[in-house]
């Protein structure tokens, strides 16, 4: 059931602090302790100090002892399916597996889903580290 994570990230885009781009974003994680983790982008006056929302949620995780995203949602006030920026993804990806459903939202709910393979073809993987 995708609509909880929906309006968590809804919810969480209420706490966004976007002052500068005035684009409130929110992304909501479901993760394999049944737990939802939020988080909403966080700007900065010295602008490349800023982050997104998903590193938020992500942090939020960590700290809540978790480790595997089972499905994340992503919504942004101005932007219908607002699709994680490049950096997020492989963001993501550090705590997902390929299949790992991404929901892209509007107002109104989950619009599109789609997997982390087709979000992020081509990873970045190697054993040399491990
Ligand atoms: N933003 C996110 O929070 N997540 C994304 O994946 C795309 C961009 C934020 C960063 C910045 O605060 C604002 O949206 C405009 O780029």
């Amino acid at each position: 059931m995708s609509h909880d994570l929906f309006e968590a990230a809804r919810g969480a885009m209420a706490f966004a602090h976007a002052p500068y781009s005035k684009f409130p974003v929110g992304a909501a994680i479901r993760a394999e302790d049944g737990k939802i983790y939020t988080g909403a982008n966080i700007e900065n006056l010295s602008f490349p100090q800023g982050w997104c929302a998903e590193p938020t949620a992500i942090s939020q995780m960590i700290m809540g002892g978790a480790k595997n995203i089972v499905e994340m949602a992503v919504i942004a006030e101005k932007l219908p399916l607002c699709p994680p920026c490049g950096g997020c993804r492989q963001k993501i990806a550090e705590f997902a597996g390929k299949e790992t459903r991404i929901y892209l939202c509007d107002e109104t709910g989950v619009k599109k889903t789609m997997t982390m393979d087709e979000m992020l073809p081509f990873s970045f993987e190697t054993e040399v580290l491990g």
